[in-house]
């Protein structure tokens, strides 16, 4: 029986690909997708996930939900270096926007349609899932499990010297996530950052007859500019799709029982994830953290999900 899965994405060039390979791929069933703001604003966010579903056009259509502004404005997102509609200027149609419902609400009720069986795979901020924990306590117990891309355990980060982006974005809310007694999962930059999408496997990809090719040419040639310019990188960071490939291929991957907090007031140091790791440690395991994977299988696992998508 294929997984039941909510996908919580801020489009994104990577939540994008991570969104192709989802929706077609067989051993999941994508029953909604969720928007958030992070990579741009929650309305664009919203507007994105629409219109990469609409172009997509995958078997079955998933609810979307709306993204809502934060608490807090955000500290951060991605225009600066992926364009003001954060998929590198491509300005996707959306044919018609639908009644909006709210993220955190499209969440909650699928949750509790199916106790125990939902898996949320969060690939942005964390300001929906917290929102959904805070409003009803009840359902942290009632999510099957949740995979989150985000932080980091011993590299830099990649927004600031100590904090990942989706952290970074809203500390706040990842730090009620993680200290929730939902059943976790972490998918860190340290592993993330180990797979590059390289112009090679750029041209492994589907091509612009097909919808998902055409998606991609669209979106990721200003990425893989944008990455050259910023990084001198001769390729994109994929990070989100690392992320679904741990929850769609778990055994990929090492998993290690962690203890994690987040720092919501460092002046330097806001969005870091702290991580106790002291010989006798004072903190509870409260979560699953992936500290290796089978690389080379990995990427072999997206070209193939991302074929899949274009078969359709
Ligand atoms: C994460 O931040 C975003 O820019 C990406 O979409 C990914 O989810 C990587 O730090
Ligand atoms: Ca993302």
């Amino acid at each position: 029986m294929p997984k039941k899965v909510i996908l919580d994405v801020d489009p994104g060039f990577d939540d994008a690909i991570a969104l192709c390979i989802a929706l077609f791929e067989p051993t999941l069933d994508v029953i909604a997708v969720t928007s958030v703001g992070g990579n741009c604003p929650p309305d664009q966010a919203t507007r994105n996930v629409q219109a990469i579903v609409e172009q997509l056009d995958p078997p079955r259509w998933p609810r979307i939900g709306a993204a809502s502004p934060p608490d807090c404005p955000l500290p951060a997102d991605g225009r600066y270096q992926f364009g003001e509609d954060g998929l590198g200027g491509a300005n996707l149609d959306v044919a018609e926007l639908r009644a909006r419902h709210p993220s955190e609400k499209v969440i909650a009720d699928a949750v509790r349609a199916e106790p125990n069986s939902v898996t949320i795979i969060a690939l942005g901020p964390l300001t929906n899932i917290a929102r959904v924990f805070q409003r009803d306590p009840e359902l942290t117990s009632l999510v099957g499990e949740l995979v989150m891309m985000g932080g980091t355990i011993d590299g830099p980060g990649n927004i600031t010297p100590a904090a990942e982006f989706n952290i970074y974005c809203d500390p706040e809310a990842a730090r009620t996530v993680f200290l929730s007694p939902s059943t976790k999962t972490l998918i860190p930059l340290d592993v993330t950052n180990q797979v590059i999408l390289s112009f090679d496997l750029f041209n492994r990809l589907p091509d612009a007859s097909t919808n998902v090719g055409k998606l991609l040419h669209a979106i990721l040639p200003p990425a893989f500019r944008a990455y050259r310019q910023r990084f001198g990188l001769e390729g994109i960071h994929v990070h989100d799709s690392v992320a679904l490939m741990a929850a769609i291929h778990p055994e990929l991957f090492t998993m290690r029982e962690m203890a994690v907090d987040v720092e919501t007031v460092g002046e330097l140091t806001r969005g870091a994830t702290i991580f106790d790791r002291r010989r006798v440690p004072a903190w509870r395991h409260n979560i699953a953290v992936a500290t290796g994977m089978d690389k080379a299988t990995v990427i072999e696992a997206m070209i193939a999900g991302l074929a899949t998508a274009a078969k359709r």
